[in-house]
């Protein structure tokens, strides 16, 4: 039996490999023309340090204790050149892809569904040419290309690894490039393309209760990160708490409501920032986060949203006193002018 082990680069980019049962990672990397870093495959020299996110493996015991310490496989790091995974794994590579001779791998599709859900919000979906050639972990983005132009814009997906089609949400920026195409121009068969998946905001193995904030549009990888989590299961609370600008920015509420049906530790709630909102429940998100979801600390936060709101809530945090067990979080910043 082979696992599927998913290599993320210093520079976001994220690339899998298949790895045979009692094989070793750095042979399966290489076998796939994936130049991991190293040098003497030994287990002496240490060029081939990373750290295992997620997921079981063996690492033997034919390398060097000064090479790799106990108190560093206690916090996860190891030789790819004697790692054997017992499962699927998520490593961090401590270097860019392209130090591993990594061409940015580029996929295709057609636009197959395209909604503007609201003033501010358009839902839109990608029938991938090739959907067997894409896997990404749940919460990670792409950087799509707007068509007609050499110009892309980081997305991340909303849909669950593994389908035929993937899904984005994505605020309309007034003005903007890609909500410009996708509002005036795009239409159902439309030739798209992006780059990826990259990005180290995804999620990992649930251990304890779980806390998910999201501001607007950063719903998307966190619904990506449900979807999963309600197909596999899990007897650890997760919280959701949505927070919006505007009546108008509410969207996805029947997926959410669907999730929660379906996984009976899930709970939310969401929150309208507008004073004037008819909703009940008005203010942030840091508003309704309390110290039960907190658990004293003993939590995993996962935070997506605009710049300011991820600072708010970091800020919040600090002043509490409360340093979560973990805590990852994705900023939707503006895209840089990236070229095609
Ligand atoms: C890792 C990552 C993942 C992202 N995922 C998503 C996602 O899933 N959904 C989503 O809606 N957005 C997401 N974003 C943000 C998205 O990439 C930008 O909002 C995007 O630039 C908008 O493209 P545009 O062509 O419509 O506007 P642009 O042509 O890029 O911008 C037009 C003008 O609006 C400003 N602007 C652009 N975006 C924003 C913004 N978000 N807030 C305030 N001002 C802005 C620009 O500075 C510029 O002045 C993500 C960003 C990052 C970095
Ligand atoms: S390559 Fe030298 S320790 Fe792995």
């Amino acid at each position: 039996m082979g696992y599927r082990i998913a290599l993320n680069f210093e520079d976001g980019a994220t690339r899998f490999i298949d790895c045979n049962a009692g094989e070793k990672v750095l042979d399966a990397a290489y076998r796939q023309q994936v130049n991991l870093p190293m040098d003497c495959s030994d287990g002496v020299c240490g060029t081939c340090k990373c750290r295992c996110e997620q997921g079981k493996y063996d690492l033997g015991d034919d390398y060097s204790e000064e090479t790799l310490t106990e108190d560093e496989t206690e916090e996860g790091f190891v030789l790819t050149c004697q790692m054997v995974p017992c499962s699927d794994c998520v490593i961090r590579v401590p270097v860019p892809s392209t130090a591993c001779k990594l061409a940015p791998a580029e996929h295709s599709g057609e636009v197959s569904a395209l909604e503007l859900v609201s003033d501010s919000t358009i839902v839109f979906k990608l029938k991938l040419d090739r959907p067997e050639t894409l896997s990404f972990l749940p919460g990670q983005y792409v950087n799509l290309g707007v068509p007609g132009t050499s110009q892309r814009r980081a997305y991340s997906f909303s849909s669950k690894p593994g389908a035929a089609e993937v899904s984005f949400l994505i605020r309309n920026v007034p003005g903007g490039l890609m909500s410009g195409w996708l509002t005036h121009e795009a239409k159902p068969g439309a030739r798209m393309s992006f780059i990826g998946p990259n990005g180290s905001f995804f999620l990992r193995a649930v251990t304890r209760p779980v806390v998910m904030l999201a501001g607007g549009t950063g719903l998307a990888p966190l619904l990506s990160m449900l979807e999963v989590l309600t197909d596999e299961g899990t007897d650890q609370p997760i919280h959701l708490i949505y927070g919006v600008t505007r009546d108008d920015d509410m969207v996805e509420i029947e997926r959410i409501e669907a999730l929660a049906a379906r996984l009976v530790t899930f709970t939310w709630t969401m929150t309208v920032a507008d004073p004037e909102s008819a909703h009940p429940l008005k203010g942030y998100v840091t508003h309704h986060l309390s110290d039960v979801h907190l658990n004293g600390g003993d939590v995993d936060v996962y935070l997506c949203g605009p710049p300011p709101m991820v600072e708010a809530v970091r800020a919040f945090l600090r002043d509490k006193g409360v340093a979560p067990a973990h805590f990852f979080y994705e900023k939707f910043a503006a895209s840089e002018a990236v070229p095609a």
